[in-house]
């Protein structure tokens, strides 16, 4: 069984995707660490992000090990990592990782932009998450606030539309849901009404997966 978790940044996309994986059992893979860590890594040598070549080696050769570094969840990584991610050759390089990923025996749950409509565009669950951008400029600050990390929430608003006009609008696997996904605003509704929700919308998807597998 393959959950497919897409949607704008602090949608809480990735709150549901754990909470989503916890309660089936399933390995969860936060997709946007990806991209971080190539931005990380391009930061870290003083490689420019626009140098495609560069961007492309490092998610070759990013080690999975890298991805529980904290510095990946820092505000500025989030920025750096929507550049690197409109690049072709940085997104075709992460394929097979995400595949292998989504490709565990049983399932997996994937959270990202393009799960749905590139990576795993069979995945038995689709969801796209949104929430209005003031809502998610005023959680990224929250979040932030709770860590000591100052947040000015109107910064983060202008970076987060910024944020989803790059994402959308790139040429290769743009931020957009699948035409089979099942839309989720969570503007108006705490994690826990989002979960409740969320488990109603794939019921039937998860009732088909078990009747095909039994
Ligand atoms: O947590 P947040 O939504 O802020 O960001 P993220 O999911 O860590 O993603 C950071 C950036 O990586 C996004 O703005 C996208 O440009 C890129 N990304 C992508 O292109 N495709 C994915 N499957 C996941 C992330
Ligand atoms: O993964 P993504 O960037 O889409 O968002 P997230 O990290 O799951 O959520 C961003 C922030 O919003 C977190 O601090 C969540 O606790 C919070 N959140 C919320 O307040 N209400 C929700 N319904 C979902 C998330």
């Amino acid at each position: 069984m393959i959950l497919a978790i897409d949607g704008p940044a602090a949608s809480g996309k990735g709150t549901l995707a754990k909470r989503l994986a916890a309660h089936f059992g399933l390995p969860h893979l936060d997709t946007g660490l990806l991209y971080r860590g190539v931005a990380m890594a391009l930061l870290d040598r003083g490689d420019a992000l626009s140098d495609e070549a560069a961007a492309e080696r490092a998610a070759q050769v990013l080690a999975p090990a890298l991805l529980d570094d904290p510095r990946l969840r820092e505000r500025a990584m989030g920025e750096a990592a929507s550049v690197v991610a409109a690049q072709p050759r940085v997104r075709a390089a992460l394929i097979a990782f995400q595949r292998a990923f989504a490709a565990t025996p049983g399932g997996a749950v994937l959270d990202g932009r393009d799960i749905g409509t590139v990576i795993c565009p069979e995945a038995d669950v689709k969801l796209f998450v949104t929430a209005s951008p003031e809502v998610r400029a005023m959680r990224r600050a929250l979040e932030l606030r709770t860590r000591g990390q100052p947040a000015d929430e109107a910064e983060i608003l202008a970076d987060i539309r910024i944020r989803d006009a790059r994402d959308a609008g790139r040429a290769d696997a743009p931020l957009r849901a699948a035409p089979d996904a099942e839309l989720l605003d969570t503007s108006d509704l705490s994690i826990d009404e989002v979960f409740t929700k969320a488990l109603a919308l794939i019921a039937p998807a998860i009732r088909d997966c078990t009747h095909t597998r039994a």
